[in-house]
């Protein structure tokens, strides 16, 4: 198969940027109307601008996930969600996750996932900061609604 014919019968994967040319070229109109913002995210820097705890920041959104940031300080409420995993990944600080039958401790540069329907509680002896994705609908206290529930999550 010649360099070409291979082109024409391979379409390239999702995340290939060439996709999304080729949308471009498809309907231009649409293209210049709005373009998509790439606008790199600073973790240091989005950080230092909030200091309550146990109150997610969205910092960007993608296929219905959002990715937050946040602070935590002290046990959490044991919850768990119906039908979300959830992505924890460690900035800064040292982080434990209590599970029924287990206790996980994650350091920076590490990150846990908990599957749905798995009870856990996050507890910070220190401040931590962290890294969340999970799908837009996710409520951080899960199937616990109480004084720490984020029901309205701020965008910085
Ligand atoms: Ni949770």
């Amino acid at each position: 198969m010649s360099a070409s014919a291979r082109n024409q019968n391979c379409r390239p994967p999702r995340w290939d940027s060439r996709r999304a040319v080729q949308a471009e070229a498809a309907a231009p109109e649409a293209a210049s109307a709005g373009s998509p913002r790439v606008e790199k995210v600073n973790l240091a820097e989005k950080f230092a601008r909030f200091s309550a705890h146990w109150t997610p920041k969205v910092v960007g959104e993608l296929n219905g996930q959002h990715v937050k940031l946040a602070k935590l300080l002290g046990p959490f409420v044991w919850h768990h969600h119906e039908s979300e995993d959830e992505l924890f990944l460690v900035v800064k600080g040292r982080l434990r996750i209590d599970f029924r039958d287990k206790t996980v401790e994650l350091e920076p540069g590490e990150l846990l996932i908990i599957p749905r329907g798995v009870e856990h509680r996050p507890v910070a002896d220190e401040e931590v900061q962290v890294l969340l994705f999970e799908p837009a609908s996710t409520l951080n206290t899960g199937n616990v609604q109480g004084a720490l529930t984020a029901e309205h999550l701020e965008y910085l």
